[in-house]
């Protein structure tokens, strides 16, 4: 398993394929072996490194993931089967914005496209069991979230701004408590109030 996992990490860094850092995928895997977590929905699989990451905390769990990305999912689904792990990680190839799920989630973690993070957060909140926990991942987005002065381009000052919402987004809603840990990229771990 090791190997795999470096594996991945290396072909990610080669094709420039962003998967969590390493201080964020090892806090997460925390949060789901503290928190007692036995089903997840990812959206955002890319080769499927943070899926096998948590499906690993412990044999109980069981993870539904979705990608839009053909090349990707198909090498995620390669990663899955090479960790023995296809019986417990599901991956659904769709804009996640376009599908609607049935099964409820004790925890759901977004890491797909930061411009579509509330659409995301809205429409899956739906599949969260009551005290179930939604991470949010990259909210610093390479540090410019928080010195939005070394932006160069118009495209990427536009993200942050994205990001930016988001945030303001978690910080005023009722219905979820938000913490922000400065880990990886910027972490945000969203509890349902009862
Ligand atoms: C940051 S990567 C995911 C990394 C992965 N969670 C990991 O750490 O190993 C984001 C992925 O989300 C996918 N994505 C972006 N928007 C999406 C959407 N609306 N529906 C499904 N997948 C999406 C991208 O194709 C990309 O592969």
């Amino acid at each position: 398993m090791d190997n795999l996992i470096k594996e991945m990490e290396t072909y990610a860094e080669e094709k420039n394929i962003p998967i969590m850092q390493k201080k964020g995928i090892d806090f997460l895997c925390k949060i789901i072996e503290k928190g007692e977590v036995k089903n997840i929905l990812e959206i955002g699989t890319a080769i499927g490194y943070s899926a096998i990451k948590m499906a690993n905390v412990n044999e109980t769990i069981t993870v539904t993931s979705v990608e839009r990305d053909e090349e990707r999912y198909i090498l995620a689904l390669k990663n899955i089967k090479k960790a023995k792990l296809d019986k417990r990680i599901n991956v659904i190839f769709a804009d996640a914005l376009n599908i609607n799920l049935e099964d409820k989630y004790d925890l759901i973690f977004i890491d797909a496209a930061k411009s579509q993070y509330i659409k995301f957060f809205n429409k899956f909140k739906e599949n969260l069991n009551p005290k179930g926990i939604i991470i949010s991942d990259n909210l610093s987005f390479h540090g410019y979230v928080e010195q939005e002065e070394r932006i160069e381009s118009r495209n990427l000052r536009q993200l942050v701004g994205k990001i930016r919402k988001y945030v303001d987004f978690l910080k005023d809603n009722k219905e979820f408590k938000t913490k922000f840990y400065k880990v990886g990229d910027g972490i945000a771990v969203s509890i349902k109030e009862d």
